[in-house]
């Protein structure tokens, strides 16, 4: 369930909260958030706006809805969001404390009506624009006067909104009416009015009634047993008056909003198959983002607001005439050119064009780049070798003979060669690498020491399920020099532990077998998430790693026979080799959590946008 900030606190603006999901549906994204300051629309109340920011992106929430127990973002995303980030919400506070006002400016109405007309039954509220509040029953037009006066003087008198959580019986007790419906999905809540009987409600309430200014009953409207009473208040409030200078919003940031409203609008069009007339209500009408944003206007800064006036229109006349142009496809093989005579259509070049999306590097090439850098800097050079390769440098070289049972390890893919194989030893099977440990006698044979190479390429082995894909990268460390030891191995991987996983991880190495190092390592990196402890802040056990320890992968000193067989005398040098998954050592980084290795293959870009 969504922790409700809102209920507790209508004037908390801003809130650190982590993402609980973030899903992409149509052209917004839907973003679940532990606890939320933002207002969901109900109770006849509007929803909030505002932006929801990470250290990788910042969304923009457009609409707030409950679903079950969660209230769902409706957000445009730039950049990226994904689950267990740490957010900075802020809300638009003008909007809210806008809609707060007309929220409480209901209740005092109600208050009102409650007094001048006991037996009328209150059904619902609309407290936006053409506020209203329906009663079963009816009401003379001319209590029109009373209700008002009776508003303003609850508003006169400064009265305290007070709200309090509530379980059912004591909202049942302290409440003498109740709607047919109480929710069931958020907690119970009761307002009173200074010493007015509390009633139940679930909305944003300023502190004091005069915050609300004063208050206009426009209408009232029988129809059939149901009664509305239309009312108004001022949009300036007296209060809000004074915030608006630190909450306003710049003519540029506005005008950007628009421009992204005509984006949304123009992809909506090109994505919809609704009908001519259900876009224009969608895209135009009163419920429309462009509309709720043109109200909004009044947060520019006088002095700016032709210039957005101008803005607004421009946007309104693109989207109109996106719409015609859907209606009539410019390109119909009918239409016949309009060669010397007068031509009606206009283009304005002003316009400001559409930004193409924007893609960006896939998570794999990311780590690869980052991996590299981080070798790069302590002297280590990037290599490539081939990834379809002689069975002598997957294999033999690395002290594996032809039938030797540890290369079972590596479920091998054998390739044909083309065409006959000559006489060489060397040059006999083919296979697709299975492993990066081809490139160290290739680099030895270079014949240029001291060696320090990183060789990152495409491995594949027969293997599928969530930890594996038949393709996949490895990074192949190798250093050859004279002198070196073990220490040198282990400070080589807590550098890049540190650098590439953050400070304050740490390595351990664990006995192994591998043919060609000797002696042979596991690596192990301490986990992102509890620290290395395994063991959760509330006592539970991590469930990522267990033990406090997640495994990097291969290491060892190199074997004599492997220097010997890249023509290195192994009494004069000596040297260390590691090879370490790409995707794993992504997949390990704190904040990714995927649990599907797969999943970076599929290629469905709602995947891979998030990275
Ligand atoms: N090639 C080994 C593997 O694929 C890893 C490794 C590389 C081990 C270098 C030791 C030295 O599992």
């Amino acid at each position: 369930m969504t922790d409700l900030i809102y209920l507790t606190d209508s004037y908390q603006k801003e809130l650190k909260t982590k993402v609980v999901s973030a899903e992409k549906r149509g052209n917004l994204w839907e973003v679940v958030l532990a606890s939320t300051v933002f207002y969901p629309e109900g109770g006849g109340q509007p929803s909030d706006r505002g932006t929801i920011t990470t250290k990788n992106g910042k969304a923009h929430v457009k609409h707030v809805r409950m679903k079950g127990e969660l209230v769902i973002h409706e957000c445009t995303l730039e950049g990226m969001l994904k689950p267990d980030d740490d957010v900075q919400c802020v809300i638009d506070w003008n909007l809210r404390y806008h809609n707060m006002r007309v929220h409480s400016a209901g209740h005092i109405v109600h208050e009102a009506i409650k007094k001048i007309s006991p037996s009328l039954l209150p059904k619902k509220g609309h407290h936006m624009d053409s506020a209203y509040i329906e009663y079963a029953g009816s009401l003379p037009i001319d209590k029109k006067y009373a209700i008002e006066q009776e508003s303003n003087t609850i508003v006169g008198d400064k009265l305290p909104l007070k709200t309090e959580l509530v379980t059912l019986a004591e909202l049942q007790r302290r409440s003498p009416w109740a709607p047919e419906h109480l929710p069931k999905n958020k907690p119970l809540r009761i307002l009173s009015i200074g010493d007015l009987a509390p009633i139940p409600d679930g909305g944003t309430q300023v502190k004091t009634s005069d915050e609300v200014g004063p208050i206009t009953i426009t209408n009232i409207d029988n129809a059939g047993d149901v009664v509305r009473v239309y009312y108004s208040i001022q949009t300036e409030g007296p209060k809000e008056a004074s915030i608006e200078s630190e909450n306003s919003m710049k003519a540029p940031a506005f005008i950007g909003l628009l421009l992204e409203a005509q984006q949304n609008a123009i992809r909506e069009m090109e994505t919809s198959d609704a009908s001519a007339f259900e876009l224009r209500l969608q895209l135009l009408g009163p419920k429309s983002e462009l509309t709720a944003l043109t109200r909004q206007m009044r947060q520019v800064p006088a002095a700016d607001r032709q210039q957005v006036g101008i803005v607004v229109n421009q946007v309104k006349k693109a989207i109109e005439e996106k719409l015609t142009e859907r209606k009539t496809p410019s390109s119909s093989p009918n239409k016949t050119p309009t060669i010397g005579t007068a031509r009606t259509d206009t283009f304005d070049v002003t316009m400001p064009g559409i930004r193409p999306p924007a893609g960006h590097l896939h998570i794999v090439s990311q780590a690869i780049m980052e991996i590299t850098r981080i070798f790069e800097r302590i002297g280590f050079t990037r290599v490539r070798y081939p990834e379809a390769d002689w069975d002598w440098y997957a294999f033999e070289s690395l002290n594996m003979p032809v039938n030797h049972p540890a290369r079972d390890e590596w479920e091998t893919f054998f390739i044909d060669y083309p065409g006959k194989p000559g006489k060489d030893p060397h040059k006999q099977k083919m296979v697709l690498t299975p492993h990066t440990s081809n490139g160290q006698v290739r680099e030895m044979e270079k014949g240029n020491l001291p060696i320090r190479m990183i060789n990152i390429a495409k491995c594949y082995r027969r293997q599928i399920d969530v930890s594996h894909t038949p393709m996949f990268h490895q990074f192949e460390g190798l250093y050859v020099d004279k002198n070196v030891s073990i220490a040198h191995l282990k400070g080589v991987f807590d550098y890049f532990a540190g650098a590439f996983f953050g400070p304050g991880r740490k390595t351990r190495l664990r006995p192994f077998h591998f043919q060609f190092t000797e002696p042979s390592f596991e690596v192990d990196i301490t986990c992102g998430i509890c620290n290395g402890t395994g063991i959760l802040a509330g006592g539970t056990k991590c469930r990522l790693c267990k033990s406090g320890w997640l495994e990097l992968g291969g290491s060892g000193m190199v074997h004599p026979n492997v220097l010997r067989n890249g023509g290195i005398d192994p009494d004069v040098y000596s040297g260390f080799a590691f090879g370490w998954g790409v995707e794993r050592t992504a997949m390990m980084k704190s904040g990714t959590q995927l649990d599907d290795i797969r999943l970076l293959y599929d290629n469905d870009v709602r995947f891979l946008e998030q990275f």
